[in-house]
C-alpha cells in the first residue's frame, strides 16, 4: 500500500516538474552550468585505453574497470564532479582530447616535457618505470641485450621511446602494436622476444599468465615515470578541480585505500 502512494507521489511529482521544466519555476533542476541555486555537478567525458590491466580494461560486459577508473572516480566524488568513462583506442586518445571529444584523460600516461606541450597534467598520481617481459628461458638479461632482437612495443609509449631510442627510429627489430595485450600476445606467439611496458602492467601480467612461462626482466637504465591526468591545454578550471579532489583523496586515505586494493601496502 505505501509503495503504491509513494509511485503514486513520485509520478506526480515528475509530472510537475517536467511541466515547468522551461521556466524557472520553484526548485526545478538548474541546467549543468547555470547559476542556480542548486547547481548539478558537471559530467566530463574521460578517454581511457582500457587494455592496459590492472589501471584500466574492459569486462566481458563492457565494464572499464581499474586502479585509474576508481581513483578518478573518488576524485570526482571529493571535487564535486560526476566522471562517464570512455574507452578510447590510444592511438587516437591525445587527438580526442585536443578537438574536445574528450574533457580529460586517464590512461597510465606518463607525464612528458613532449607531451606537455600539447596538453596540461595535474599532479602526479602514480609512479612508474618500463619493465621487460621475456619467456622464463631467455638469456635477454638486461636492457642492452635487446640489441639485435625483436622487440614488441606499444606505439607511441614511453616503452616505444626507450626502445626506439636503444635500437634506432628505423630498426625493423621493433615491432610496434595498437596495443599492450597484442604485443604480448605476439612475445607468446614467438614473434618477438621481448616487450617494454610500463611495471605495473607487465608485472600483472606475468602473474596471471603463469601457464606461459614469462619472467620480468628490470634494469637500472629505465628512468621514474609519473603518471597524471591530462585536461586540454589550458583548461586550467578542470585542472585545478582534478588537482583538488586528487589533494583530498591523498590526504584523507581515500588514495591508499584504492592502492592497496590493487597493488598491496606500498613499502
Ligand atoms: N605510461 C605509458 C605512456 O604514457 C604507457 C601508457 C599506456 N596506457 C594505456 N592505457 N594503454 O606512454
Amino acid at each position: 500500500k505505501r509503495g503504491f502512494a509513494l509511485t503514486v507521489a513520485s509520478l506526480l511529482l515528475g509530472t510537475t516538474l517536467t511541466a515547468c521544466g522551461g521556466g524557472n519555476v520553484g526548485q526545478a533542476p538548474a541546467p549543468n552550468n547555470g547559476g542556480g541555486s542548486a547547481p548539478q555537478a558537471k559530467e566530463y567525458v574521460v578517454g581511457t585505453d582500457a587494455a592496459y590491466a590492472p589501471f584500466e580494461s574492459e569486462t566481458e560486459k563492457k565494464e572499464i574497470v581499474g586502479f585509474d577508473i576508481d581513483l578518478l572516480k573518488a576524485v570526482a566524488d571529493k571535487a564535486g564532479f560526476k566522471v562517464k568513462f570512455v574507452n578510447t583506442p590510444w592511438e587516437g586518445i591525445f587527438t580526442a582530447l585536443q578537438n574536445g571529444e574528450r574533457d580529460m584523460l586517464i590512461s597510465a600516461i606518463t607525464i612528458t616535457d613532449d607531451r606537455k606541450k600539447d596538453m596540461d597534467f595535474s599532479d602526479p598520481y602514480f609512479e612508474a618505470k618500463q619493465l621487460i617481459a621475456v619467456s622464463k628461458d631467455s638469456k635477454i638479461a638486461k636492457f642492452d641485450d635487446l640489441k639485435g632482437k625483436k622487440v614488441g612495443v606499444q606505439t607511441g609509449t614511453t616503452g616505444d621511446e626507450v626502445v626506439t631510442k636503444l635500437l634506432g627510429k628505423d630498426s625493423p627489430d621493433i615491432k610496434r602494436f595498437e596495443s599492450t595485450p597484442l604485443a604480448l600476445k605476439e612475445l607468446q606467439n614467438g614473434g618477438v622476444e621481448a616487450v617494454v611496458a610500463d611495471n605495473g602492467v607487465v608485472i600483472n601480467y606475468v602473474k596471471n599468465n603463469t601457464a606461459q612461462g614469462f619472467k620480468m626482466v628490470d634494469d637500472p637504465a629505465f628512468e621514474k615515470e609519473y603518471y597524471g591526468i591530462a585536461v586540454k591545454k589550458g583548461n586550467t578550471d578542470v585542472l585545478n578541480k582534478v588537482n583538488d579532489g586528487l589533494k583530498k583523496i591523498k590526504s584523507d586515505g581515500t588514495y591508499d585505500k584504492i592502492y592497496e586494493q590493487y597493488f598491496g601496502k606500498k613499502q
